[in-house]
């Protein structure tokens, strides 16, 4: 990573460049353009492998090679993808097992792209075999900056249920537990006569009667990240052994589908990058933006990271597909930079005139650069080197939201008390507070080491171990501010209720245990009171979405339900905790009420944000360097103004 900026020189700034969709001789233009554009890094080669390897065997690198050349001659530095995110035709037709299959049966087939089951070993041949190709060929090309293996890995088949997949879920099993005995307990298998005899009893959850096992569903999705990892694992292992030196990333597609663990994941790459794709027409998506940027640079504990894709104006994906209004694409690429990104590149660099993808913006539009879109883009170029210096920098966060791939997971299955409960939703109702009040928050796992924060928020921990909930103990025993959302520690790490039901293991800290749960249908409420403690401020209070009545055990009511269900029960709770304090939300407090709640929260544990004094919808965010120079990077995103100051 660090060779890449080095060698880059600052920040990184360039797109996808799909050079087979036009004739060879748009290629002069391009290079003009990009030079005009400030260009200095693009990902070449992501569909390319029919292309490439035109038959099983075949290759023809000749027009790859000339792109190559072309690219080094211009002073541009190649992320090189692996290719195999889709793979050609011929291998649909020669091994149909290596498509995926959907819970139903149905057989995903070739025609569009990632029409492949990680765990076809027949797959994993063709894909290794033309890395090695690939990795022989250009490890030593000038151009050769980055690998980029596959592409948004579980974007559009997240999960595969064929006979293939029940074969590799049954070793995985069986790798994780060891011995059928310790499998049926881990499943709960003594409900509804699910025990099974013999390994090969074992399917994937397929299309099932009623709701399926939860822990079965849960390992399922263990697994399936863990294959599409091992896919990721056994390109890269190929590159390591013939291109030790080259840092090697692969994009990981936009939050909300959760079908990576991503803290597995970056824990495999040199560099973290995402492809962010707000939607132009969402006046919240900056904030959901945001959290996603947080996170990303949590993944490797700060580290800079790269915003592989975004689109320069409009997607073809959506219903409706708005572009960008002027200024609001340099504002999103501030925004990624603001929060900790070294690279600002799109997806794509020109154009398709064909496919499905034609009607999606590009650097340089059909219309050529003649357009407010190229303008933007030249301009956006022009900035980003001239903020050189900001490359590497690291961001300043004093507070931590926690997320939980398996616990998500959990959460998100069928028969709950509510389903309404979503794990994206809740993790922004929390955050948004925190962003509109200027806090700057890192998104870490539960089991990290969270010492380094003053204020650590779980807005859910459905699923918790005995040792994460003891790294959030400890953590408050050390002199850690705490807050908990309800519906936490809810269950093990396969899905059964801890004793004495929730908290579980979180019960200590919290000093309560939950008794019942209310949950609210949609355009419920229920009240809440306070008991001369000033924590709710001004108005009404309401809470939504959900309610539950909590026995305290130690803490003591900030608010209680004034209605509803759980009348009378403590709804916002407040526990000193050896040296710290632990804070529990027994239901979801209006917005208003959770901005009022959580600035008190940040005053007593000293969080304090990067600026003080913006207004609601502008943020601010510090970048340091190791001499400790400090940049404050501030956003307004009511006017989309960017400023970037030297502190
Ligand atoms: C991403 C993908 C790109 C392109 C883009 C369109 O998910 O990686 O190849 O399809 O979406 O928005």
């Amino acid at each position: 990573m660090t060779d890449l900026l080095t060698r880059l020189g600052g920040l990184a700034y360039g797109g996808d460049y799909n050079p087979e969709q036009w004739p060879p001789e748009v290629q002069a233009e391009d290079m003009a353009l990009m030079r005009e554009a400030g260009v200095n890094l693009v990902t070449l080669g992501i569909f390319s492998w029919a292309m490439v390897e035109p038959e099983p065997g075949r290759y023809d690198w000749a027009w790859f090679d000339r792109v190559l050349d072309l690219l080094a001659e211009n002073g541009i530095a190649v992320c090189l993808a692996t290719m195999t995110a889709s793979p050609p035709p011929w291998l649909a037709r020669a091994h149909p097992e290596t498509l995926p299959v959907r819970a139903d049966g149905t057989v995903l087939g070739p025609g569009a792209r990632q029409h492949f089951t990680p765990s076809s070993p027949v797959y994993r041949r063709y894909a290794t075999r033309l890395v090695e190709r690939l990795a022989i060929r250009y490890g030593a090309h000038p151009a050769l900056a980055a690998w980029h293996v596959g592409n948004e890995y579980g974007c559009h088949v997240a999960e595969s249920y064929g006979e293939v997949d029940a074969v590799a879920f049954r070793a995985w099993l069986r790798d994780r537990y060891g011995d059928l005995g310790a499998l049926n307990a881990a499943w709960s298998t003594a409900f509804w006569s699910q025990r099974y005899g013999a390994w090969e009893e074992i399917e994937p959850p397929r299309a099932a009667p009623t709701f399926g096992n939860p822990a079965q569903r849960l390992d399922f999705r263990r697994f399936s990240s863990d294959a599409l990892l091992a896919c990721y694992r056994a390109e890269r292992g190929v590159l390591r052994r013939v291109t030790p030196d080259v840092p090697v990333t692969t994009n990981f597609f936009p939050l909300g589908n959760p079908a990576l663990d991503l803290h597995a994941w970056a824990a495999e790459e040199d560099v973290v990058s995402y492809d962010s794709y707000p939607d132009p027409a969402d006046p919240e998506a900056h904030v959901a933006a945001a959290y996603a940027y947080d996170l990303m640079r949590s993944l490797k504990g700060g580290a800079p990271w790269l915003l592989l894709e975004q689109a320069p104006s409009a997607v073809n994906w959506r219903v409706v597909n708005r572009p960008k209004a002027p200024g609001r694409m340099r504002l999103g690429s501030w925004q990624a930079v603001a929060r900790g990104a070294d690279a600002v590149l799109f997806f794509q660099w020109r154009a398709s005139r064909g496919g499905a993808e034609k009607f999606h913006s590009a650097m340089v539009p059909h219309a050529g650069p003649q357009s407010r879109t190229f303008a933007e883009v030249r301009e956006l170029g022009r900035e980003l080197a001239g903020s050189a210096e900001l490359a590497g920098t690291r961001v300043l966060a004093d507070a931590a939201l926690v997320l939980d791939w398996p616990s998500w997971w959990a959460l998100e299955q069928p028969s709950h008390p509510s389903g309404r409960l979503r794990q994206m939703g809740t993790n922004l109702a929390h955050y948004a507070p925190l962003w509109r009040a200027g806090v700057t928050c890192d998104v870490v796992r539960p089991g990290s080491d969270l010492s380094r924060y003053r204020l650590v928020v779980v807005p859910n921990l459905y699923l918790v171990s005995a040792a994460d909930a003891e790294n959030l103990t400890s953590y408050v025993r050390d002199g850690g501010h705490l807050v908990v959302s309800f519906f936490s520690g809810v269950v093990d790490e396969q899905d059964r209720i801890h004793a004495g039901g929730a908290p579980g293991p979180l019960a200590e800290v919290l000093g309560l245990h939950v008794t019942e749960f209310w949950p609210l249908a949609k355009g419920e409420h229920v009240d809440l009171a306070e008991p001369g403690t000033g924590w709710l401020g001004e108005g009404a209070a309401r809470g939504t979405l959900w309610s539950e009545a909590p026995r305290l055990e130690g803490a003591l009511a900030l608010a209680t339900f004034a209605s509803g269900g759980p009348s009378g029960h403590a709804a916002i709770t407040r526990h000193p905790y050896g040296e710290g304090v632990a804070y529990y939300l027994a239901t979801r407090p209006d917005p208003a009420t959770m901005r009022t709640f959580l600035d008190q929260v940040c005053a007593a544990a000293s969080v304090h944000p990067a600026v003080s004094g913006l207004p609601d919808d502008a943020e601010a965010v510090i970048r340091e360097a190791t001499d400790g120079t400090r940049y404050v990077i501030t956003l307004d995103h009511a006017t989309a103004d960017v400023r970037i100051d030297r502190a």
